[in-house]
């Protein structure tokens, strides 16, 4: 791979840190900023007039309370929603985010950022253009370009047709046999696997392609411990902080 992507700490605040603050919200991002922690990961869908929102569920029910489904709204209604009550009435002023309003304040923090696409079914190709308009409308100045991933292989050859710099991970969590041809078709610089189907046999595998290899998700400083040992770069957590305590690898405390 041309490109090389490096995490120091080697911890991703999972929807920002999501143990600390509502996933997917302003406050998570900024939690990651104070723990100093240099990468965090979201998820992105299209509300009903194709802006990008930072939201995990196709439902909003979940962290909003409110019935119904992220793509049926505009963007003027789910931001009157309070996206922050149910992890805890203090942050009952946090919103959904837009993707210009996450990016805008990654630039201010200088936090990098793993995308996530995760496209509703027969909306795929609006997604991809709306995610890669709204990156490059705002992506700022901060050492690296974003991560783009997604489980979905035929929204990862959108990306590639769209832009041939893009950084591409392919998101696993089945192992696939054929991985490495779907890699290298996708020229991806990134491999982001469920951990439960690592083992020290597929670790190895993957970084023999010189691939970045980020495994999800990881809230126990033991586990964080054996992936390191076993050669994963860096791993998705909603619990950065605990991981920080007592992980091994160096970098960390
Ligand atoms: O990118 C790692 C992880 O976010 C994938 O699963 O469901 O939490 O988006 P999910
Ligand atoms: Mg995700």
């Amino acid at each position: 791979m041309s490109r090389r992507i490096t995490f120091d700490p080697p911890i991703i605040a999972h929807r920002g840190v999501s143990r600390m603050a509502p996933e997917n919200t302003l406050a998570a991002f900024r939690k990651a900023k104070e723990l100093g922690i240099h990468w965090v990961e979201f998820d992105v869908m299209l509300s009903s007039d194709d802006i990008a929102v930072v939201i995990h569920d196709e439902t909003l029910d979940r962290t909003t309370g409110f019935n119904g489904n992220v793509g049926d709204f505009p963007y003027r209604f789910l931001k009157t929603l309070d996206a922050g009550s149910w992890f805890d009435p203090s942050f009952s002023k946090e919103r959904i985010p837009t993707l210009a309003d996450v990016i805008n304040l990654l630039n201010e923090l200088k936090l990098s950022a793993n995308i996530e696409i995760k496209a509703q079914p027969g909306k795929e190709d609006q997604t991809v253009k709306r995610v890669m308009d709204v990156i490059e409308a705002h992506w700022g100045n901060i050492s690296m370009p974003p991560l783009i991933s997604s489980f979905s292989i035929s929204i990862l050859e959108k990306i590639r047709a769209h832009s041939a710099r893009s950084l591409i991970g392919f998101l696993m969590h089945e192992w696939r046999k054929d991985w490495e041809d779907v890699c290298d078709d996708l020229q991806a610089i990134a491999v982001d696997v469920n951990h439960k189907i690592l083992d020290p046999e597929k670790v190895k595998s993957i970084k023999a392609t010189q691939r970045a290899l980020l495994a999800y998700t990881v809230n126990d400083v033991g586990l964080a411990n054996k992936l390191y040992s076993w050669g994963v770069d860096a791993v998705f957590s909603d619990t950065p902080n605990e991981l920080l305590k007592g992980a091994i690898k160096p970098g960390l405390g």
